[in-house]
């Protein structure tokens, strides 16, 4: 049988373009949890509809560059400097993206955030309604039209008033916060009703399907039943979908001789030196300053352990056009800096900070020669810098040191060890405890890890939510 056209609607496409010349692109995979899980899914048709990342004002421009998307199976939106300066920078990530992971509003401009509220949230619908025109234009009857992420929550109810037919998935890749910090959104009812006009909502733990079907009860007066939220006879349903990796894409890539050089230069480069990992996206919800002052308050209390462990932080750019993000960037510097000072000598330092990112057969060189990854988000949808790790480490046999606030930690609990990223003592003892970790207690450890990682993968993840989003639609149909 032919497989099944599935649109996959995001913001951030899985290539991000730089300009070569007036006609010609350079397209480069972009980072982020999202794009790796879904570059996994390989069972269906798919298309992608989605941002390319660069402003492109020109008809020579957009011509050319749909065309080297084409190849990528990739369709573009193209959004002007303004609706991205209003709408990604602003309402997604200066507004709903702190508000999701409990950052609050950014404290330095929360008056002019509130102030600039409302052409935010108009920009948000123009820029959703784009992405709509896009998906409506190529649309075919019996298309699965899968939608993500805390950009696109308005396009759920764009797509239906164009056709009430269209099968509509919303998943969310971030936490859903609790209704009591939802409600502080002026625009919480808009956004729900939207969401609700989808056929399936889904999220990456049953908490966070709580929490949106209680914002759903507590804020619009709707009904919460077992399967979803319900409104004068029409269901919407929301489920648990927690989101894995292509875990066989790693263990594969390890075999290959371009990695396995990579990692006898590494073990060579930090011989005698435990090597610890975070591999992070610059951001405030990955909790790097915290992680930093931990590493340190262990070096402090551990004299002992100073020339024998380093860290290598890989912090990748993010967002840079943000101002919280840019001030992250300096914070972490001058953290990294201070202590480097304070403990490295003429020939190594504790810390190696690297700002920018890697490419995959790097990073799975890096993941492989690990002995503890810490993990420190405080508040992470997933996190699959978690399972990327573990997937890796079939031979090391490596600890895992995962926040209890990231939703890896309700799949990888047993096998990691959970912290408060927040507590800073806790998390120093957490990595003299996983550096000094029996080996059999690590194979243990690891072999819970493994198995589950192994065992829920993106592909898996990507046919449950299509074919129970197929499900919803038949049972719909029979209900009326
Ligand atoms: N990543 C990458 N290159 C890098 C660093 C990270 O491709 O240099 C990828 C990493 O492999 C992972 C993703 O970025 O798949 C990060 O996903 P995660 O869920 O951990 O966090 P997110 O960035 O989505 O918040
Ligand atoms: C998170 C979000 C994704 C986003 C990614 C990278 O994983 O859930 O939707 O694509 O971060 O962020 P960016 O703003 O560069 O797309």
């Amino acid at each position: 049988p032919s497989k099944q056209r599935l649109l996959v609607v995001a913001n951030r496409l899985p290539v991000s373009a730089v300009r070569r010349s007036v006609d010609s692109w350079q397209l480069e995979i972009s980072v982020g949890g999202l794009v790796s899980a879904l570059l996994g899914v390989k069972e269906f048709d798919a298309r992608w509809i989605g941002w390319a990342g660069v402003n492109v004002s020109d008809d020579i421009g957009q011509r050319t560059l749909t065309k080297s998307l084409a190849e990528k199976r990739c369709i573009p939106v193209f959004l002007d400097e303004e609706i991205v300066q209003q709408y990604y920078n602003g309402y997604c990530n200066n507004i709903l993206w702190p508000l999701f992971h409990y950052l609050g509003l950014p404290q330095e401009d929360r008056l002019a955030t509130t102030r600039s509220f409302q052409s935010q949230f108009d920009a948000y619908k123009k820029a959703n309604q784009l992405f709509a025109d896009v998906v409506n234009n190529i649309y075919q009857e019996g298309d699965v039209v899968w939608c993500h992420d805390y950009h696109l929550m308005f396009l759920p109810q764009c797509l239906k008033r164009y056709n009430s037919n269209m099968k509509v998935g919303w998943f969310l890749h971030t936490p859903f916060p609790s209704s009591e910090i939802h409600r502080t959104l002026p625009s919480r009812s808009e956004l729900l009703r939207s969401v609700l006009a989808a056929d399936l909502v889904g999220f990456h733990t049953y908490d966070y399907a709580r929490h949106f079907v209680s914002a759903c009860t507590r804020i619009l007066g709707f009904e919460g039943t077992p399967e979803g939220v319900e409104n004068q006879g029409k269901l919407t349903r929301v489920a648990a979908f927690p989101i894995g990796i292509d875990s066989e894409r790693f263990i594969r890539a390890l075999e290959l001789p371009q990695v396995q050089d990579h990692i006898k230069e590494l073990k060579e480069r930090f011989a005698g030196r435990k090597v610890m990992l975070g591999v992070d996206r610059l951001d405030m919800i990955k909790g790097i300053p915290q992680k930093i002052l931990a590493f340190e308050k262990f070096l402090e209390e551990n004299p002992n352990w100073r020339d024998k462990v380093v860290l290598l932080q890989i912090a990748v750019p993010t967002r840079t056009d943000v101002s919280e993000y840019q001030k992250l960037t300096s914070q972490v510097h001058e953290i990294v800096g201070r202590i480097n000072g304070r403990f490295g000598t003429l020939t190594a330092v504790p810390i190696h900070h690297l700002d920018r990112s890697l490419d995959f057969h790097a990073l799975c060189a890096l993941y492989a020669v690990t002995d503890v990854a810490l993990v420190t988000s405080l508040r992470d949808g997933m996190n699959l810098v978690s399972y990327e790790f573990v997937a890796c480490q079939a031979s090391k046999k490596g600890v895992l040191i995962l926040s209890e606030f990231a939703g890896a930690a309700q799949s990888l609990g047993a096998g990691a060890i959970l912290v408060n990223p927040w507590n800073i003592t806790e998390v120093a003892a957490s990595i003299g405890y996983a550096l000094n970790m029996p080996a059999d207690e690590r194979e243990k450890r690891h072999q819970l890890n493994f198995m589950h990682v192994t065992s829920h993968t993106s592909q898996e993840w990507a046919a449950t939510f299509v074919s129970e989003l197929n499900d919803t639609i038949v049972e719909a149909q029979l209900r009326t």
